[in-house]
């Protein structure tokens, strides 16, 4: 029998759930989402998490990092609105409607400052790969009101719960919805299927992915769809579950049955998104 607390989107439940601009719509109205990724070892993860955010639909993307990501960002996308930092500091970057925070965003003193300083904010927040490494070590840091949306793969969460890697792979389901109980967050527990959890609700599973999307950089794009909906005001739970549609299914589009690379799934999710909601 099939477990009621366990159900998939279709393409028309996603459909019926994502934003679409209204005539008056302008591009503060259509969210702001703010990406704190990357650092000078790792640019690419900013570049990749920007690129998800701007093709989901974001009204504006704000971005704030030092000087290499920045000037990846920069010459990849034009649209993004830039600050960079000297110091670990979220002064003068502006408003947002929710942050992305974790990818390539390394684990010192800069990256928990920063981390930090999103989570003190009152929107929404996504954390991601590193957030979620920082995150493990110092639990209190996810003592905040707003909500919190976290997308690990297996090996975050096992760092997160302190469940064994191989005990999650085994039985996804249960670990996804343990931790959001445990932790009082939404979490999106990433891999060949993605479930999303969230404390109350029955666990979303989502099938669209494949197995192209194994290559790096993936997730990255990911958690910007993701930061995108929530700025646009969906909540955690429905945020993750069509991102993660969204996402696989914009790996379909940009494999049809080869290698991809993250930075064509970015560029295949407005294509995704006209597939399910039509051309109006
Ligand atoms: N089938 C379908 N989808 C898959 C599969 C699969 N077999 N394997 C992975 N995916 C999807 C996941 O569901 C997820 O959306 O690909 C994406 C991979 O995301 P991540 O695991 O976050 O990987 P990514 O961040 O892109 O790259 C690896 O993770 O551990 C860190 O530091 C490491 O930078 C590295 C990064
Ligand atoms: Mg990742």
């Amino acid at each position: 029998l099939p477990d009621p607390d366990v159900v998939g989107l279709t393409g028309a439940d996603v459909a019926a759930l994502l934003p679409r601009p209204a005539a008056e719509s302008d591009k503060y109205r259509r969210g702001v989402v703010g990406v704190v990724a990357g650092s000078d070892q790792y640019t690419g993860a900013a570049v990749l998490a920007v690129g998800g955010a701007l093709l989901a639909g974001a009204g504006m993307v704000r971005y704030a990092g030092p000087g290499e990501p920045v000037a990846q960002v920069r010459s990849r996308w034009p649209e993004a609105v830039i600050t960079e930092l000297e110091r670990p500091s979220l002064d003068g970057v502006g408003r947002v409607q929710a942050w992305v925070v974790g990818p390539g965003l390394g684990t010192g003193d800069w990256a928990r400052e920063m981390l930090a300083q999103v989570l003190a904010s009152d929107v929404p927040v996504l954390i991601d790969a590193d957030g979620l490494t920082l995150v493990a070590r110092e639990r209190d840091l996810l003592g905040r009101d707003a909500p919190v949306l976290v997308t690990p793969h297996a090996g975050e969460l096992s760092r997160l719960t302190g469940a064994g890697r191989d005990e999650i792979e085994a039985d996804r389901l249960k670990h996804a919805r343990g931790a959001a109980a445990d932790l009082g967050v939404t979490v999106l527990l990433k891999g060949s299927t993605t479930v999303v959890a969230e404390p109350d609700r029955p666990v979303r599973v989502n099938g669209t992915g494949t197995a192209w999307l194994a290559t790096g950089g993936t997730g990255d794009v990911l958690s910007g769809v993701a930061g995108a909906l929530l700025a646009q005001g969906l909540g955690c739970y429905d945020a993750g579950s069509c991102a993660a549609y969204l996402h696989g299914l914009a790996g379909r589009i940009a494999s049809s049955g080869a290698p991809l690379h993250a930075a064509g799934v970015a560029a295949a999710v407005p294509a995704a998104i006209r597939e399910l909601t039509g051309r109006s």
